[in-house]
């Protein structure tokens, strides 16, 4: 198991694998459609069910698998949070995808502490990418905050780059998206050191 510390003393998050029991939790962190697209682009589409969450998991069970899901828990193991991580061998990167917390814990800074831990996850599994990119809504000012605060940089603005954002009453417009990246040694510059004995 993963484990990382936030910066408020006092919670500690671990990483373990999703399984087909965490879906319903997952799924009561979604209230609106638009909250649906924040978090998954145009993957999904309201109401969240079970069609759509069983194919999600399929996509975990291939091998080797397309890509993998993560819960992300307290010291009790409670799912408070969730990512996921496709992996794509020809150019050596993992992309960090469906990254969400419960609303129950936002708000606290526990945003970089869960990107850490996905970092850790993908850089430290077997396909062992140099390189981790995600993209975001230009506008999820907070995600894009939580992912700078974990080290990831911006590279770049794919604008008008057919993400639809429907639902909330609001016209339906194209949205742009922000491509970040942090590459293997970006990432280990910001490990702790090892102590020398
Ligand atoms: C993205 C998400 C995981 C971040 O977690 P969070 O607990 O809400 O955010 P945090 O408390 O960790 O704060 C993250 C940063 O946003 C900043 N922030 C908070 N409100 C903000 C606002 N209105 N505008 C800009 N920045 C803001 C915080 O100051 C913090 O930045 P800092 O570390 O530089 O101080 C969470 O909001 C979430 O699950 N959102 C819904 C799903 C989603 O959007 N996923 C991203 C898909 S790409």
């Amino acid at each position: 198991m993963v484990r990382n510390v936030d910066p408020n003393p006092g919670t500690a998050l671990h990483v373990r694998p999703f399984d087909a029991a965490d879906v319903a939790l997952l799924v009561s962190w979604f209230t609106r459609e638009i909250e649906i697209v924040l978090w998954s682009g145009e993957a999904f589409h309201w109401p969240l069910d079970a069609p759509q969450m069983a194919k999600m998991i399929e996509e975990s069970q291939g091998n080797p698998p397309g890509r993998t899901l993560w819960a992300v828990t307290t010291d009790d193991g409670t799912m408070v949070g969730h990512f996921q991580l496709v992996h794509d061998d020809r150019r050596r990167t993992d992309r960090l995808c469906r990254v969400v917390l419960s609303p129950t814990v936002r708000g606290r800074g526990l945003g970089a502490v869960l990107v850490r831990l996905a970092a850790r996850t993908a850089f430290n599994s077997e396909s062992a990418p140099d390189r981790l990119e995600l993209y975001v809504y230009d506008h999820n000012a907070v995600a894009r905050a939580a992912y700078r605060r974990a080290g990831f940089v911006e590279e770049g603005l794919l604008r008008q780059n057919l993400a639809v954002i429907p639902g909330d009453g609001n016209p339906t417009r194209i949205s742009s998206m922000i491509v970040m990246a942090l590459l293997r040694p970006e990432w280990q510059a910001l490990q702790p050191a090892t102590p020398r004995v």
